[in-house]
């Protein structure tokens, strides 16, 4: 690997950590995962997993990466525990998987995004169809699954793999600098716009009092989805901090950066649950059957929003596209992971990495582009089975294997110093360790 360059400034870091953290995770992911485990009580398990166990695990992951200097499958080897490379291969396989339906997804938005065009321009109305005088879920449900759904899928691959094949992830990253503020402007905007709405009462029940009994009886199933949500849309088992950290200066301070990063993504997840829910509830759709199976109910609302409010269609498409930038610079960073990763080891240069890696995510996308059902087993999967797995991999390596020189890493630019790595290794060991383990028991359970 070549002389590495570090984050110019602060901002810097954080900006693109917030940037490959806030995504589809926050905007589709969390409110599908609320409505399929029951609302409040999701949210509040949810919050706890954030707090308990992705912010020790990010630490982790940012230990590894700041300590090697390396990618995430070489850091292993370069901290001096070569067998615990398979961490990192587990990581990127993550990753892989992920990206195939995330894609899809990725697709759909970017079919919104043309349909609310269409509705403004009168161009392509007959190719793309519109949400403005379709019922919102059936809109979903033509166009969630089958050769559209296909197209668009291999369109955002294309657009991923191409800006990384480029070695273009400068423009990305300036257009994620407007990306965060306009989407929390948006969805502020609607979910004022939302209150209003008569029987939206009901959705701010289901989304924020949490009903403990149904906490207490459901936790098997509640606990490997809330750690498999607090991972994916922190960006974690994935090998992405562990890659961003690894251009961090010493001078840093991971527990604040990281606490940033937390409070940043958790904010926009939940700012999107306070659109969603009151209007899917004002307009009687159960959330767990919005769009299908769940999976849709983030369109299913923002179709109907759109297609009610004045210059909806323009509104449309500045959403969709902002949205859009989000899931393209998340996306770009879980490839890039692998894409530098065959660079470094092969003689392979950048763009046939790109191209040869975007091809094969793909194709392993193509099912979940048929079947919004099997798009939800690709997801379970990733939830229960590798995104714990993978954490606990390095959270293991972290805390127990590689311990001494974990504490002295955390410890360099953090003003408190001794005594936040101390609190750190203990909650990490007994409570963060215990999160995942019990996740991914149940969650392989769940399987
Ligand atoms: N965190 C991103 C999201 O919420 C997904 C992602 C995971 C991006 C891993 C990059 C790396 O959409
Ligand atoms: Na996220």
């Amino acid at each position: 690997m070549s002389e590495r360059e570090t984050w110019a400034t602060r901002a810097g870091f954080i900006l693109a950590a917030v940037g490959s953290a806030v995504g589809l995770g926050n905007i589709w992911q969390f409110p599908f995962q609320t409505g399929q485990n029951g609302g409040a009580a999701f949210l509040v398990v949810y919050l706890l997993a954030v707090v308990l166990i992705g912010f020790p695990a990010m630490l982790a992951e940012f230990v590894v990466g700041r300590g090697a200097e390396r990618n995430p499958i070489d850091a292993f080897s370069k901290l001096g525990h070569g067998n615990w490379a398979v961490v990192g291969v587990l990581g990127a396989a993550t990753a892989f998987w992920i990206l195939s339906f995330y894609s899809v997804v990725g697709g759909w938005v970017i079919r919104y995004l043309l349909a609310s065009l269409a509705e403004g321009t009168g161009l392509l109305t007959g190719l793309v169809g519109t949400y403005f005088t379709t019922a919102a879920g059936d809109y979903f449900g033509a166009i969630a699954s089958g050769p559209d759904a296909i197209l668009l899928h291999f369109v955002f691959m294309a657009i991923t793999a191409g800006v990384v094949a480029l070695g273009i992830n400068d423009g990305i990253e300036t257009a994620t600098k407007l990306m965060v503020p306009s989407i929390v402007v948006l969805l502020l905007g609607l979910g004022v716009w939302a209150a209003t709405l008569s029987g939206a009462g009901a959705g701010y029940g289901y989304y924020l009092s949490p009903d403990i009994g149904a906490i207490a009886a459901n936790w098997t199933s509640i606990l490997p989805a809330a750690v498999g949500q607090a991972f994916f849309t922190l960006s974690l088992g994935m090998g992405a901090m562990i890659t961003y950290a690894s251009y961090l200066g010493e001078d840093d301070s991971l527990p604040m950066d990281g606490g940033l990063i937390v409070v940043l993504n958790t904010l926009v997840g939940v700012l999107a649950g306070f659109v969603v829910f009151p209007i899917l509830f004002a307009q009687g759709i159960d959330p767990a059957e919005a769009g299908g199976g769940g999976s849709g109910a983030v369109f299913v609302v923002l179709a109907s929003a759109f297609a009610e409010l004045p210059l909806g269609w323009l509104l449309g498409t500045v959403f969709f596209f902002v949205l859009l930038l989000a899931a393209l610079s998340s996306a770009i960073s879980l490839i890039e992971v692998m894409v530098s990763y065959v660079t470094d080891h092969y003689d392979v240069s950048r763009a046939p990495a790109a191209a040869g890696l975007g091809l094969s995510i793909f194709l392993l996308g193509v099912p979940t582009a048929l079947d919004t059902a099997t798009l939800t087993l690709y997801n379970d999967l990733a939830y229960n089975v590798l995104l714990p797995l993978s954490v606990l991999g390095v959270l293991v390596f972290v805390v127990w294997v590689n311990v001494g020189s974990s504490l002295d890493e955390l410890r360099l630019g953090t003003a408190a110093g001794d005594g936040f790595a101390a609190a750190w290794l203990w909650h990490a060991r007994v409570v963060t360790f215990t999160g995942v383990f019990l996740a991914l028991v149940f969650g392989v359970m769940q399987q």
